[in-house]
């Protein structure tokens, strides 16, 4: 028996799984041999026959892994019915795969908001807050009554390198992002011995950058200066990125930590 590939068998749950970092993690819990259910936004302005994210996700997974067992569930999570949206998540999943969720991931995230201190309202501090500060906590909440009270389960959230590197315009997205550190470690004695921990990544490329309103080539731009600023001479790449997220799953020692995964941006 394998002692290293500690995901085989395991059903991973990834939420912010049909894009984006969430899907690296899905791609690789799927070649460590996890079942994996997977959760997309859900838009319902899509006209009826249009696929949701995770209906295209699915899709393009069953073509890279033909042998997979794998979902794909679609849910706005930035509402006031998150806790029971979560909940139907969970059972939705160990339905679909008739085992109960053993790891959760959570990398959804909604555009990120730069906001001058001038620009700052009630509104816009409680719109950043939906999915960072209230649906992290109501999954540490949610998670706790599904998964298995054992350290073979895990509970992974997502910050970000703001969280220590101030930049003008960001301090709400800071404040956000430091807070889920907090969040992190002191779920991991809330849910103990269930293990929580966070990974914080730097500049990564992915969608989240069009999200946010750059054109593909302000994107590109942008890219490029992080390529030419960073150490490593790279932007972070999703299949790097992911590597956290499945060692943390992975290291039934760890909880309470935030991984950083960041190219060296703390250096410069
Ligand atoms: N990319 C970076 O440079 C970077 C750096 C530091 C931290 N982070 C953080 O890492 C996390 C993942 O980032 P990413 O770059 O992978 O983002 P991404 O590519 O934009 O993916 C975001 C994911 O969240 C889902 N989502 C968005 N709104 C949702 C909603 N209302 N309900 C449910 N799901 C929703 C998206 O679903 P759809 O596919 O349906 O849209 C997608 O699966 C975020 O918290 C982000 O802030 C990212």
């Amino acid at each position: 028996m394998a002692r290293y590939n500690k995901l085989a068998g395991k059903h991973v749950l990834v939420i912010g799984g049909s894009q984006g970092i969430g899907r690296g993690v899905v791609d690789g819990a799927i070649e460590a041999q996890a079942v994996v259910t997977l959760v997309g936004s859900y838009r319902p302005n899509l006209p009826p026959t249009a696929p949701q994210s995770a209906q295209k996700a699915i899709a393009q997974i069953k073509a890279l892994y033909p042998s997979s067992s794998v979902i794909g569930l679609s849910c706005d999570l930035a509402t006031d019915n998150v806790e029971a949206d979560l909940e139907n998540i969970f059972v939705e999943a160990k339905k679909a795969h008739g085992q109960p969720v053993d790891h959760v991931v959570l990398t959804a995230g909604d555009p990120l908001v730069m906001l001058a201190p001038k620009d700052i309202t009630l509104e816009k501090i409680r719109q950043v807050a939906r999915m960072r500060l209230e649906l992290p906590t109501i999954l540490g909440k949610v998670a706790e009554r599904h998964l298995e009270k054992s350290r073979e389960c895990s509970v992974t959230i997502s910050t970000g390198g703001i969280a220590e590197q101030p930049n003008p315009g960001w301090s709400v997205t800071a404040f956000m992002a430091a807070g889920l550190t907090g969040l992190a470690r002191n779920l991991a004695v809330d849910l103990k011995p269930i293990r929580v921990n966070a990974v914080e990544p730097g500049p990564v490329d992915t969608g989240l950058w069009e999200a946010i309103g750059l054109t593909p080539a302000q994107k590109a731009e942008q890219m490029k200066m992080w390529d030419g600023k960073l150490p490593t001479g790279k932007v972070g790449d999703v299949v790097d990125v992911a590597e956290a997220y499945l060692y943390l799953m992975r290291d039934r020692n760890a909880t309470g930590e935030i991984v950083k995964t960041r190219g060296g941006a703390h250096l410069i």
